[in-house]
């Protein structure tokens, strides 16, 4: 069993990176673009260059995957099934809650991350004129288990809690221990049960079957790991460990989604062999 940590904001920056990616892309809006990120991205090109000729896929690649693809969940859901209610925890410089509140005006956005990460994030929307009633910034910690910052807590204080929700978690669970992040996915299969309709939309990273790959990608995570004082981890082997796991945190129905269902349909780059990224739909 790993312990529990405390604190995990040591995994913040990322945020940096990847809100610079979402921008290079044309998804996000100047309001969210960062000095940092913009270096991290520099930093980081020469390493997805390489990765992307050796691999045929790159960080980048399964961002955009996994972005694009959990975009399109939340989009279904809303249209699909009605649900009015969206709250983004890890929300980091996420450009989502500003495109979902664009395309549709009378949507409850929460964006909710760190303390830290939370008022960096409000100050920038609020500069930028998108905060308001309907679209809110609030501080939450998943490893939290008392006070106002838990789940629990967040949920009830900012929702309509008679009415479904989409709760979305992307590049967040893989810095967590697969014992740690199951607490919190069983806390939140609990706090959405009392919401019927709600679903659960996240992304997890298949352990690579390659040896070679699966040698690379585990010095890349204690890497990752140790930069951002985490425990990167890769939780699952297939798809279906993953569904059956999922399915025994007390979500029902759930599924996997491999991004090569997408290809073609959504604007999404392709892995030259099977996709690492998975994104998951867990209902309750
Ligand atoms: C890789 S970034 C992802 C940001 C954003 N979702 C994206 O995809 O661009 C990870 C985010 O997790 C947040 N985070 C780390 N620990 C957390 C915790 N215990 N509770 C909530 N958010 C946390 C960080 O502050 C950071 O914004």
């Amino acid at each position: 069993m790993s312990k529990k940590p405390t604190d995990s904001s040591g995994i913040s920056f990322t945020a940096l990176y990847t809100g610079a990616v979402w921008h290079r892309n044309g998804l996000s809006d100047d309001a969210l673009s960062t000095e940092q990120g913009r270096w991290l991205y520099h930093l980081m090109s020469p390493f997805e260059t390489a990765s992307k000729a050796a691999i045929g896929g790159n960080i980048r690649t399964f961002l955009l995957q996994r972005h694009l693809i959990i975009d399109h969940l939340i989009e279904r859901a809303i249209r699909e099934d009605g649900v009015e209610q969206v709250l983004e925890i890890a929300c980091g410089m996420s450009p989502r809650g500003i495109r979902l509140r664009e395309k549709h005006p009378t949507l409850k956005m929460v964006e909710a991350d760190l303390p830290d990460m939370a008022a960096r994030k409000a100050a920038r929307l609020l500069a930028a004129g998108r905060l308001g009633d309907r679209h809110q910034v609030t501080p939450v910690d998943i490893l939290a288990e008392a006070g106002d910052h838990t789940l629990e807590a967040v949920v009830a204080r900012v929702f309509d809690n008679t009415k479904p929700i989409v709760v979305v978690t992307e590049g967040l669970t893989s810095y967590f221990s697969l014992p740690v992040i199951t607490e919190f996915w069983q806390r939140l299969a609990s706090v959405l049960s009392d919401r019927p309709g709600s679903v659960y939309l996240s992304e997890s990273y298949l352990i690579p079957r390659q040896p070679l790959l699966r040698g690379s990608l585990k010095t890349l995570g204690g890497l990752l790991g140790s930069m951002t004082r985490s425990q990167v981890s890769f939780h699952f082997e297939d798809d279906q460990q993953a569904r059956d796991h999922f399915l025994g945190c007390g979500f029902s129905p759930v599924r996997v989604y491999n991004p090569s269902e997408f290809y073609g349909a959504l604007p999404i780059p392709q892995s030259r062999r099977d996709p690492m990224v998975r994104v998951v739909s867990a209902r309750v």
